[in-house]
């Protein structure tokens, strides 16, 4: 195991119902919210009209942006920093999936510098603009996905340039997030799959990519994997089942809050690829992760047969007596496509409307670009240069 420094001081208030404290917990961070929101659901659904209730109540007055694109752009924040800045708002309230609340992170980061988000994302450039000061930020998750509530990272889409990349803070971890499972019961069956994608790939890249001897860390992951397998198939088939949306949403903030790969570090080539997936195509993020994941570890299983024979036998009940380790490692590749078939989830690119090859070789140097510490390859059981991304590419046509 590795040395590690754990540091989240997000407060997560978590269950059914909890929703209702939303005004008492903002009324801690000032008078005057910003809510940064998606376009439709949170106002479809009444979401955005509770919370806005609720402040009212504690005397916290709110102005609603309601503009955030999914795959969240850098036009869109800055236009919304700007709005901030105009009301004197003395916090950002992030309300929706990962897009919103990323978006809220780097509207915290704009409203209180004036200027362009861009220059803080770490997009390639040699040193990116150190956050130095960002206004207190809440979240709100409406989805279970990405597990923005819950760390301090934000992804953040350049449409211009199509480039997707990072902006990260110690000062973007949510001062609260409430985490409540029944805002997840209107999100369609679509976006509850790729969430339940997305959740996984969070702890399988640091499993398959980390450092060995990690069981605690590799059993929490392993723990993830099985409870989206076992509560995803419910969500879908009665999306108001509040058991299976609550599993799916403890698992959703967990997973990327630091928690599972303390001691394990590893790198997320799966990621650094999707993001150059969604910033070439504007595909949902948990969708590119299902596209590229049996391709990836079709491509990585021999260089760690041991750790893929391990969620073989452990996530998949795979009986090991005689077979090779590379035989039970093959298992694991069978198992998780038989998964992923059984959410329908088992893609080609032209599944996810990509029906050519012309943008691979720049999205592939995108990749290597803003993602490669040495700017040669992914950091991967088996490298990846840009030659193999282009081919993990091209095996998903
Ligand atoms: O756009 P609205 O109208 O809000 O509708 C959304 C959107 O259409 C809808 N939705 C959300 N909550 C709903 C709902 N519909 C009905 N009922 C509800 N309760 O779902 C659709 C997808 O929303 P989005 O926020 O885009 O999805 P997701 O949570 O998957 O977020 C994706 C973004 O997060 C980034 C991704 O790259 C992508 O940009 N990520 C952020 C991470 C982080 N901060 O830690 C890590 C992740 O790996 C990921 O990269
Ligand atoms: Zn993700």
């Amino acid at each position: 195991m590795q040395n590690f420094v754990f540091y989240n001081p997000t407060k997560i208030i978590f269950g059914p119902g909890e929703i209702a404290r939303v005004g008492k917990e903002a009324k801690q961070l000032g008078d005057t919210a910003l809510i940064v929101t998606g376009k439709r659901s949170s106002s479809a659904h009444g979401i955005v009209n509770r919370i806005t209730d609720y402040l009212e109540k504690e005397g916290v007055q709110a102005i609603v942006y309601d503009k955030i694109e999914p795959n969240p752009r850098t036009t869109t924040i800055d236009a919304a920093g700007e709005l901030a800045r105009q009301n004197k708002c003395d916090f950002i309230l992030g309300v929706g999936g990962g897009s919103p609340m990323d978006a809220a992170k780097a509207v915290a980061v704009a409203a209180a510098t004036g200027e362009p988000i861009w220059d803080y994302v770490a997009h390639g450039q040699p040193m990116p603009k150190p956050v130095r000061k960002a206004l207190h930020l809440a979240e709100i998750p409406t989805l279970a996905a990405t597990g923005s509530e819950f760390n301090s990272g934000a992804v953040i889409s350049n449409w211009e340039s199509h480039e997707k990349a990072v902006l990260g803070s110690p000062l973007l971890f949510p001062k609260f997030s409430i985490v409540d499972p029944e805002l997840t019961v209107t999100v369609p069956k679509d976006y509850t799959i790729d969430g339940g994608i997305d959740i996984i790939s969070h702890v399988i890249e640091g499993f398959f990519t980390g450092a060995d001897n990690t069981p605690v860390q590799d059993r929490f992951s392993l723990s993830i994997m099985r409870t989206v397998m076992d509560y995803l198939p419910k969500a879908i088939a009665n999306p108001g089942d509040i058991e299976a949306r609550s599993q799916l949403s403890w698992s959703s903030a967990v997973a990327l809050s630091g928690m599972i790969n303390n001691g394990r570090g590893g790198a997320f080539p799966l990621h650094a690829m999707e993001h150059a997936l969604s910033a070439h195509y504007d595909i949902s993020h948990g969708r590119g992760l299902a596209l590229l994941l049996p391709r990836l570890m079709e491509y990585t299983y021999e260089a760690r047969p041991a750790k893929f024979a391990m969620m073989a036998t452990e996530l998949f009940g795979e009986i090991a007596d005689g077979k090779s380790e590379l035989d039970l490692a093959r298992a694991a590749i069978d198992g998780m496509n038989d998964f992923l078939k059984s959410v329908d989830r088992f893609l080609r690119m032209p599944d996810v409307g990509i029906s050519s090859d012309i943008h691979f070789a720049q999205m592939a140097e995108d990749t290597i670009r803003i993602y490669s510490r040495n700017k040669e390859f992914l950091d991967n059981p088996r490298p990846l240069y840009k030659k193999d991304i282009v081919r993990i590419f091209d095996n998903c046509m």
